[in-house]
């Protein structure tokens, strides 16, 4: 059931961002996982840049053709609009969105690469309550479409490999259905 539409045998692409730079992360193995899990036609691509970005300056945030917009900037911005949704999954520090994650989407507020984005939100802290609201506070800043019924609380057993949660018939039942959601079209 894929609503969104790009043509026939051309997969929809959702482009995956993780709000944790740490190599065991949770948020990002749940992504990687999502990459793997996904239904035909939906292509989940990991986006790995975030760390990347310098510290959101507005006197550098240009249009996308300035050369003074960073490279890096430029890369995102590019990536979004190249996706048919998003798929963002982040921790929660001191109650709210971690810094790197932020600054990520300060860069996006003034393009037009994040209007009526689909978006997905998932959380694999179910117990962190405020970054999930603040990051969905500033989302509808950018008039993305955050779609609920894709946003899940998705808790991973500690310690578990990427395949062992490949193999996972709940987890990986509960990322496609979560995936076919973000790209399915009712409204
Ligand atoms: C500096 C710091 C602050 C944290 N603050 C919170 C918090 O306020 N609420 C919470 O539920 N978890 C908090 N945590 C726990 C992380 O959100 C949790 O370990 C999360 O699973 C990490 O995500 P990751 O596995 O993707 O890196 C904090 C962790 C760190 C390192």
């Amino acid at each position: 059931m894929v609503g969104l539409c790009r043509g026939a045998g051309v997969a929809l692409k959702i482009l995956a961002i993780s709000g944790s730079l740490r190599a065991a992360s949770s948020n990002s193995a749940v992504l990687r996982v999502a990459s793997r899990v996904a239904p035909m036609g939906i292509e989940v691509i990991m986006y790995d840049g975030i760390d990347r970005l310098p510290y959101f300056n507005p006197d550098l945030d240009r249009e996308f053709d300035d050369p003074l917009l960073p490279a890096s900037v430029r890369e995102l911005r590019a990536a979004i609009a190249a996706s048919d949704a998003l798929l963002i999954s982040s921790p929660e520090y001191a109650h709210g969105v971690p810094g790197v994650l932020k600054n990520a989407l300060d860069w996006l507020v003034g393009g037009p690469e994040m209007v009526g984005k689909r978006i997905a939100l998932f959380n694999t802290s179910p117990h962190a309550t405020h970054a999930q609201a603040s990051l969905a506070e500033t989302l509808r800043t950018m008039s993305v479409a955050i779609i609920a019924e894709a946003s899940i609380a998705i808790p991973l057993p500690r310690g578990e490999s990427d395949d062992a949660l490949v193999a996972s018939e709940e987890v990986s039942r509960a990322l496609r259905a979560a995936l076919a959601m973000l790209v399915a079209v009712s409204d």
